[in-house]
């Protein structure tokens, strides 16, 4: 059994894109590990939200994974500014991180160029706060997508420094959690490969819309011209809807959409009618969820309030322990 943990963004709202990808291999794996995950509400400071929308967005992440099925009785599911332990060991780390491999940082660089007007210094040490968050827990495994990958790797640097300059084994190297094939990528409505990926309107369908948002954004997919040869390759747009609909959609439905494409005689508008009733019905135990949950105050208080309580069982054992090491004692 490994220890797990996640970061969850805490901006914007889940999509099928994530459902079919992170989450349902968090509802997995939190059966078969001893898994942490946590909305990063501290880390989301670096973009400056509006109290309202800090308190908003953290809520509605916060339901839209349990309505997804991340299950409070099994994983630590907690709010990161719940647990300042966090912070502390951030303070601590960022005595040994250095200026020259923080400014090097892909992500790091790729922020300056996108906001010059706010390069803070929260930005800059972005990847010793997530150090803090995988190591405060000793979590050896952590399911990282391509482009936290450098996240990582200097996580471990922080860890193996740290053990280095106390002389001491104490922090564990933590790796990626490597999902081999069971990622089903789920393709975007405006013809891009990977939903949630650009930020054109009705790129993607979130489990919270509504029924009639997501018949028009169904509708409004990008196709072509239709097929004029028996048998021919799909374009890109025509394909994601296909791809859409395997997951969807029943296999007798998929297959006649299949052949009517084969044989030239498919008609997108039927298509697209048959897909957004697919999704509208996959999504409607999700939504209802989502609204259930949201609607009731005292089941997330307390899920928040016992997730704090574990979180911070296991983080405060490590900063005290941090603190011995460093040579931090009482007088
Ligand atoms: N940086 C991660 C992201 O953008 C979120 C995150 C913060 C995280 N702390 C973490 C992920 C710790 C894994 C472990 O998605």
């Amino acid at each position: 059994m490994e220890t797990v943990v996640s970061g969850i963004r805490s901006t914007g709202n889940l999509h099928l894109g994530n459902y079919f990808g992170a989450i349902r291999n968090f509802t997995k794996m939190q059966h078969q590990h001893k898994c942490y995950f946590f909305i990063a509400d501290y880390h989301s400071l670096t973009t400056h939200p509006t109290p309202e929308n800090l308190h908003k967005n953290v809520k509605q992440v916060l339901v839209e994974y349990l309505a997804a099925g991340l299950d409070p009785e099994v994983a630590t599911l907690y709010i990161q500014s719940d647990v300042p332990q966090v912070a502390e060991l951030y303070l601590l780390l960022n005595m040994n991180a250095y200026m020259g491999e923080l400014e090097r940082c892909t992500t790091f660089k790729d922020k300056a160029r996108s906001q010059p007007e706010n390069i803070n210094a929260g930005l800059l040490t972005y990847p010793v706060l997530m150090a803090a968050d995988i190591i405060i827990h000793n979590a050896t495994k952590v399911p990282v997508g391509k482009d936290q990958e450098q996240h990582l790797e200097m996580a471990r640097t922080f860890a193996k420094r740290f053990n280095r300059l106390y002389n001491i084994d104490y922090f564990v190297e933590p790796h990626a959690f490597n999902f081999g094939d069971s990622l089903i990528k789920i393709p975007g409505l405006d013809g891009s490969t990977k939903m949630g990926k650009s930020e054109s309107e009705g790129n993607a369908i979130f489990l919270a819309d509504d029924p009639k948002v997501i018949h028009k954004k169904v509708m409004r997919a990008v196709t072509d011209a239709g097929p004029t040869k028996p048998n021919q390759e799909k374009p890109q747009p025509v394909q994601n809807l296909f791809n859409i609909m395997k997951v969807v959609s029943s296999e007798d439905v998929f297959q006649q959409f299949e052949k009517s494409y084969n044989d030239c005689s498919i008609r997108y508008g039927d298509m697209k009618k048959q897909l957004s009733e697919d999704i509208i019905n996959f999504t409607k135990p999700l939504r209802e969820k989502i609204l259930d949950i949201s609607a009731n105050k005292e089941y997330i208080s307390k899920v928040a309030r016992e997730g704090a309580e574990k979180a911070r069982e296991s983080a405060s054992k490590t900063v005290k322990e941090v603190r011995e090491i460093i040579g931090f004692k009482p007088f």
